[in-house]
């Protein structure tokens, strides 16, 4: 079946979406509703997202007065995009950049793109989960000390996961060195709404800031926005990179669907937001006579790097056995029509937004799995014990290894090879390795341990993986 035939049938029958896009299905607004009649390009009238002087400069500085920035950019091309045209703007070829490791893999395309050298710095893994939580203040100071020529520093936050980093003290850090911040902020754009959501990067002393709209707020797939919140970034250069990194024919029914993001936030934010809160609220809370799943968040907290949560993202886990994510993944759906964001190797996550009205499916589908996990080592046996922390041992810049030339080998062949390319499982996005990395008996042992779930690994085919050539 190819896709339109496909996606027409699913879109008649959909299931419950816990997972991206924010709007759900537009539950709960109106949006143009026939789209093709909309689909225009740079008519009279309509100004140019290259260089916008007229609708669409309008949109852009509501959107930073909404978001309360200095600066803000519409990206079509998702955060990815603006995550490149960061780190383009920053750095350039043999320049250095601090850089979290759990970043997503878009970082990687703008250190490609820019030559730059990445030093990493590594969030604590969640012990029990194989989650990755925050970056430290003091993560931050030690790499500075032993990075101090790095002209940025990039982090992520919050994670995909929902877990924040301190980037106030992050960002004091970083400016006292006279250094650039970068937050990835994709999975946290309807953060700055609501006191009961994490505050934005935004209002913390980022310098730029880069958010998928349509991953929590109610906003199409692929829009985002790109913020400045400061003297130390050139608009100038960072929109003619942007420039380079979209297509010069944006669609306006993104653009528009960024700017009715805007607005609903504008004329009804506050009130969506408590609504959404208290729902989650009762869930959390009732979810707390369960046995044997777990949604607790709060152990986590100020440790790991954790420095705050979001608590729309319903990360679904057990703490008393052990359970793969994609086993309640696969039940959430078969018995309850619910379609999950992702799941990990120990954990699932369901993604909610403004959107979502109530919580009682969840919760009744959370009931009923925890019974069955009464008999839980009956059922399946797992060997999901082992932890995991990614601390590749690098041998070229991911640019220098892009450009080199690669060929195709064994995974069993592989030991002490240079990786070619990324692999990746998706999601969350996170590489397990770079081009340039050394293929370790670590990060094999964990490539398998990815291939033998139903986790998509990107960069494996045919048990094959790119390595440089001798
Ligand atoms: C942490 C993080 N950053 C950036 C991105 C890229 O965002 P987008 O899908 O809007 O391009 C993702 C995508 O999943 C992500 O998880």
């Amino acid at each position: 079946m190819s896709i339109y035939d496909k996606l027409k049938s699913y879109g008649e029958n959909p299931k419950k979406p816990y997972h991206m896009p924010g709007h759900k299905f537009g539950n709960g607004f109106s949006f143009l509703k026939d789209p093709l009649k909309y689909d225009i390009t740079e008519i009279d009238g309509f100004d140019n997202l290259q260089n916008p002087e007229g609708i669409l400069k309008e949109s852009e500085d509501l959107l930073s007065k909404t978001f309360k920035t200095k600066k803000s950019f519409f990206l079509i091309n998702g955060s990815s995009s603006g995550i490149a045209s960061a780190i383009l703007t920053v750095v350039s070829q043999g320049e250095k950049i601090i850089c979290a490791r759990n970043a997503h893999k878009s970082l990687y395309t703008g250190l490609i793109f820019s030559g730059a050298v990445p030093y990493y710095v590594y969030p604590k893994t969640i012990p029990g989960l194989n989650i990755q939580g925050g970056i430290t203040p003091e993560n931050i100071k030690e790499a500075i000390e032993k990075c101090p020529d790095a002209k940025a520093v990039f982090i992520v936050s919050p994670t995909y996961e929902g877990f924040t980093s301190d980037i106030e003290k992050i960002a004091q850090i970083v400016h006292n060195h006279n250094k650039i911040l970068i937050v990835d902020e994709a999975h946290g754009a309807h953060f700055g709404f609501s006191k009961y959501f994490p505050k934005s990067a935004n209002s913390q002393g980022a310098d730029i800031v880069i958010q998928s709209l349509h991953k929590t707020l109610p906003s199409m797939t692929q829009t985002a926005v790109i913020h400045i919140n400061s003297d130390r970034v050139d608009p100038a250069a960072l929109k003619s990179n942007i420039n380079m990194m979209q297509s010069t024919s944006p669609s306006y029914i993104l653009m528009s669907s960024i700017d009715n993001c805007r607005k609903i936030i504008d004329e009804k934010g506050e009130e969506l937001f408590f609504k959404y809160y208290e729902n989650l609220k009762k869930l959390r809370q009732n979810c707390l006579k369960l046995k044997n799943i777990s949604l607790e968040y709060k152990d986590f907290l100020g440790c790991y790097g954790i420095y705050d949560f979001d608590i729309g993202k319903i990360l679904i886990y057990s703490k008393n056995k052990n359970v793969p994510g994609d086993f309640i993944k696969e039940f959430l759906n078969k018995k309850y029509n619910i379609e999950l964001e992702m799941c990990g190797l120990k954990h699932a996550l369901a993604m909610t937004s403004i959107c979502n009205n109530d919580f009682s499916d969840l919760e009744k589908a959370f009931f009923e799995l925890d019974i069955l996990l009464n008999d839980f080592e009956n059922i399946k046996e797992t060997d999901l014990k082992q932890e995991y922390n990614i601390k590749p041992k690098i041998y070229s810049s991911p640019r220098d290894a892009h450009f080199s030339k690669k060929t195709l080998c064994n995974l069993k062949d592989s030991l002490n090879k240079i990786s070619g390319g990324f692999v990746t499982p998706y999601p969350p996005g996170i590489p397990l390795l770079c081009p340039g990395e050394v293929i370790t008996e670590e990060i094999l042992s964990l490539i398998y341990k990815f291939l033998d779930t139903k986790i998509e690994v990107i960069g494996i085919k045919d048990n094959l993986i790119s390595v440089l050539e001798n």
